[in-house]
């Protein structure tokens, strides 16, 4: 598959109006719509020209798509990498053709981190405590053994990696908590509905559900109801990121906990490609602030919720 290549807007220079080229992972998650539509809507209000390119979750697309940006002399690259490590020769390019690179969401594991101006997105391993720390939470007290099913996110990816050692710097320390399944359910819907149900074919007991987003819980619970199950009762379920849809689900009851992972980072973004455009200074990473939602909390939340 190719990179599908959306511009609006012209090209580099011969117009005052800053242009970006962004490359999204794609469109994987009800998470990754609304960070989209941020991008996409606070680049015209700031005018910005942009130009978007979606790499359908697939690196080299990413990495073609920034090549491209590069030949085209745009001011400013932003990316949401779609996995960590693989990046440095392409940096490089953007580096040596004097195009600076801002990271989005997802971080890189490059040791040279000259070669991006920045970080902008969330803390995972600080979304993987909180997970882990409202499971601890629960079984306060209880000496009995909690089997634990865990829907991970796409190999290799920063909120995968994060999000997992989070979870286990917490549970781990006590040996009651079992990890009895965990496998990559890829951040859809689809995937985490089947690897849910090769979960529940093997009979293993499964007391708590972790999905590391809201779209594989969302399909493990389709998955566990087909089974004659009742999620959020027979299997305790939370993940992270906060969408509509998941909190909806809390409020039925089918979800007991959701960890939020701000998508909106379309705005902060657009401040700062003004900022490395005008040669103005921008901190090294910045981190974006976020809660965590009981089910009282979502139906509070439900009314606002915009994504
Ligand atoms: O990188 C952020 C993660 O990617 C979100 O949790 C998930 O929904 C998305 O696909």
């Amino acid at each position: 598959a190719t990179a599908a290549l959306a511009g609006c807007g012209s090209s580099g220079s011969g117009n005052d109006r800053p242009t970006l080229g962004f490359s999204q992972v794609g469109a994987e998650s009800g998470w990754r719509t609304a960070n989209t539509r941020s991008i996409q809507e606070s680049a015209k209000t700031a005018g910005i020209n942009l130009k978007f390119a979606d790499a359908q979750q697939k690196q080299e697309n990413q990495i073609k798509a920034i090549r491209t940006f590069i030949q085209q002399h745009v001011d400013v690259i932003a990316f949401s990498p779609v996995v960590e490590s693989g990046w440095d020769t392409v940096l490089k390019e953007a580096k040596d053709a004097k195009i600076p690179v801002l990271l989005t969401d997802r971080a890189v594991d490059s040791k040279d981190t000259s070669l991006y101006e920045t970080f902008l997105g969330s803390d995972f391993v600080t979304e993987g405590h909180k997970a882990g720390q409202w499971v601890a939470d629960q079984y306060k007290g209880s000496n009995e053994t909690v089997n634990i099913a865990v829907l991970e996110g796409t190999t290799g990816s920063a909120p995968a990696i994060d999000r997992k050692k989070g979870f286990a710097d917490i549970i781990g320390t006590d040996p009651k908590f079992k990890i009895v399944a965990s496998q990559d359910g890829d951040f859809t819907r689809a995937k985490g509905k089947e690897v849910m149900q090769a979960y529940l074919a093997s009979k293993q007991r499964i007391d708590v559900l972790f999905a590391h987003n809201d779209d594989m819980a969302l399909g493990a619970i389709q998955a566990i109801e087909e089974a004659g199950l009742k999620p959020g009762k027979d299997i305790k379920i939370l993940s992270i990121d906060g969408v509509h849809d998941a909190l909806q689900a809390e409020v039925d009851g089918k979800e007991n906990y959701v960890v939020e992972c701000n998508p909106l980072l379309g705005p902060q973004l657009m401040d700062l490609v003004g900022k490395v455009k005008a040669g103005q200074p921008i901190e090294k990473r910045i981190v974006t602030e976020e809660t965590t939602f009981t089910p009282e909390q979502a139906k509070a939340a439900l009314p606002d919720r915009k994504y």
